[in-house]
């Protein structure tokens, strides 16, 4: 049976990707396409960056001002050399960030305490009861950059985990392995079942973060998992590159970072966790500047420098899986949630124009830091930032 034609000027919405949506028209001539402008805007609730690697002294100063641009909140990652490891530690590294923004930049750190075999369950409690720190950070010894303190045995840590568990205040777990005769691309799904799932099984109440979850694997655990206790970052460049990227047609050594990059099979499981709206997952950038002396070395060290273009390279991919209508959930709402604070009352405005020429490197007094390349156009830039 054929439908009756609609009424002459009713629309007609197509599921094609928001910013290409179109609106037809039924007229006397037939359907005509009118592109409505509002779809190549988008205004979001100002984002924040539930994983970020800010440094110290003259590397903080200069990337800094690149986060505070655009996100509202930041939890700050705490691998320091030394680390940051008490609530002392905590307060005094806040006060530098605090001290290096830029004039008229609002941007509050949330602070997170690393986790040491020797870290006082009282000491954590006290700083979050004053609000001084937000999480904790659980690196395995070994794992990644500056983790040579990070915890060997994790009945060490119970008393520190337990105490946690009661207060409700999250960890956030580097996922991967580091025995050496697990392949460093099995590193995070071996985790999943030597440690996360006993950890879980065993605290059920503790709230955990699996930070930078970078395979299928760890997608589907966390799915599996209660959304008020288990949730999981997610990495602008892990949205984008696969283990090609890093390695044909030579070595590239900005693409390099932990947990690396997997197969093309995983980068789809994120993408699609990403794009879900599912709340237990939002956006951690990881973004973790290192010079690039440090990076394009014979032994180059791991990370990936997003801070300035995540936005950008996060609103192309929701644009590419035509979910732009859920990149707010993933970039301004889940995590607010999950941490138990309100989303920000700002607003980002995204529009979507003539490709952004984002500078390929920044300046910091330590040295040059080359900015993650996507390899493609970023048609969306960052416009403005306004009250709601
Ligand atoms: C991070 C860093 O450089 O501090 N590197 C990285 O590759 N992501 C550490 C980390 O988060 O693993
Ligand atoms: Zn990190």
């Amino acid at each position: 049976m054929r439908a009756d034609p609609p009424d002459p000027g009713k629309l007609l919405p197509i599921a094609v990707p928001p910013s290409r949506r179109v609106s037809l028209v039924w007229s006397a001539t037939g359907l005509s396409a009118i592109a409505t402008a509002m779809n190549d805007r988008l205004t979001l609730r100002r984002p924040d960056d539930w994983h970020l690697h800010l440094r110290d002294g003259a590397m903080l100063a200069g990337v800094l001002p690149e986060t505070a641009r655009h996100f509202a909140r930041a939890i700050i990652m705490p691998n320091l050399v030394p680390p940051v490891v008490t609530a002392a530690d905590a307060e005094a590294y806040r006060d530098r960030i605090v001290a290096a923004l830029p004039a008229g930049a609002r941007f509050e750190p949330l602070m997170t305490l690393y986790l040491t075999e020797t870290t006082d369950p009282a000491d954590v409690r006290r700083a979050a009861a004053n609000a001084i720190v937000r999480a904790v950070k659980l690196y395995p010894a070994g794992a990644t950059t500056n983790s040579a303190s990070g915890v060997r045995d994790l009945t060490r840590v119970l008393p520190v985990l337990e105490t946690m568990a009661e207060i409700g205040l999250p960890l956030c777990v580097h996922g991967e392995v580091t025995d050496s005769e697990v392949d460093i691309f099995d590193r995070e799904a071996v985790f999943l079942d030597r440690v996360l799932a006993p950890l879980r099984d065993s605290l059920p109440d503790l709230r955990v973060v699996m930070e930078h979850v970078t395979t299928g694997e760890g997608i589907a655990y966390v799915r599996g998992e209660p959304a008020a206790t288990m949730g999981a970052t997610i990495t602008a460049h892990h949205l984008i590159i696969d283990r090609n990227h890093i390695l044909v047609g030579g070595i590239k050594p900005h693409y390099y970072c932990l947990p690396v990059a997997k197969r093309a099979i995983h980068r789809a499981a994120l993408i699609d966790a990403a794009t879900s709206g599912d709340p237990r997952f939002f956006l951690g950038t990881d973004s973790a500047p290192h010079t690039d002396a440090l990076k394009e070395a014979a032994c180059g060290c791991a990370g990936c420098f997003t801070a300035t273009n995540a936005l950008s390279c996060l609103a192309e991919v929701f644009d590419r899986a035509g979910s732009l209508d859920r990149l707010e959930g993933f970039a301004s709402l889940h995590g607010p949630a999950f941490y138990r604070l309100p989303a920000n009352e700002e607003t980002v405005t995204l529009v979507r124009g003539a490709p952004v020429a984002y500078p390929p490197k920044i300046d910091t007094g330590d040295g040059p830091v080359t900015l993650f390349d996507p390899g493609f156009p970023l048609h969306w830039h960052v416009e403005e930032s306004t009250s709601r």
